[in-house]
């Protein structure tokens, strides 16, 4: 039959309106890892609770990915904007994320971002460092698809942008305004890299969606309705 969207959310409060909308639900777990089989407008979905953070969110996509060869990964849920501007209810339609995990620490004190990939490859001594993190984009026709889509989002605006992505909340505002201005970053959070580096492995194309659900620059707390309102967004564009 057709090949599944696999549908990913961190939390509980990231998968739960997507798992009630979706019909003939079955569960399914596979190590600590919770599925739900079913159908999002006539289409096969599984929904996918990844847990928090990098090495959580590769871990279940890697299952994700055997057991139900989806053709497409599909990532969302909550995020800390980076801007000041950039506030809860506000989209980001990832177009490209980094890996803020991967970082050199020079014999100087420097940090500088690491390209693992780069480290992974043949490359040479100090190909695989540098001043600006290495990107890596999401698949372009799901960004068109969700752009598309972003007309329907209105909660707050719909922007196309970068995701920095690891195991870290930064919560200091001095730090959040360096990342920004150097990175160009909209927001943070803790699983795309993991999602998306996996995803890659597997082949499967890989589209990532988050909702501004904080900004520790201007000291907005995090709203958790903001993750039910982006759900109730991703059914209607799956349906
Ligand atoms: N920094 C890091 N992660 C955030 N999340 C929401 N806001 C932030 C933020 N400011 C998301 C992460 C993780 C959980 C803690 O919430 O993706 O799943």
């Amino acid at each position: 039959g057709e090949k599944p969207v696999l549908l990913q959310g961190a939390m509980e409060l990231e998968v739960a309106v997507l798992r009630e909308a979706l019909k003939d639900c079955r569960s399914c777990r596979f190590g600590g890892f919770a599925f739900w089989e079913g159908t999002l407008g006539g289409r096969p979905v599984v929904v996918s609770r990844t847990g928090i953070g990098t090495a959580a969110a590769a871990a279940a996509t890697a299952v994700g990915c055997a057991e139900f060869h989806p053709s497409l990964v599909l990532n969302q849920g909550t995020a800390g904007g980076y801007p000041e501007g950039v506030q809860p209810f506000d989209l980001v339609l990832g177009e490209r994320w980094y890996n803020s995990n991967a970082l050199f620490q020079s014999r100087y004190g420097k940090d500088y971002f690491l390209d693992l990939e780069a480290l992974e490859g043949e490359s040479k001594e100090n190909e695989f460092t540098g001043e600006k993190p290495f990107w890596h984009w999401t698949d372009r026709e799901v960004l068109a698809w969700l752009d598309r889509e972003g007309v329907r989002w209105q909660r707050g605006r719909a922007l196309v942008g970068a995701i920095a992505s690891g195991d870290r909340w930064n919560d200091c505002p001095d730090t959040i305004r360096a990342l920004e201005q150097g990175t160009g970053a909209l927001c943070e959070e803790m699983e795309t890299a993991g999602a998306g580096e996996t995803a890659a492995r597997f082949g499967v194309p890989f589209g990532a969606v988050r909702v501004i659900s904080n900004n520790n620059r201007t000291g907005e707390p995090f709203n958790p309705e903001t993750a039910r309102a982006l759900q109730e967004w991703i059914v209607r564009v799956m349906g």
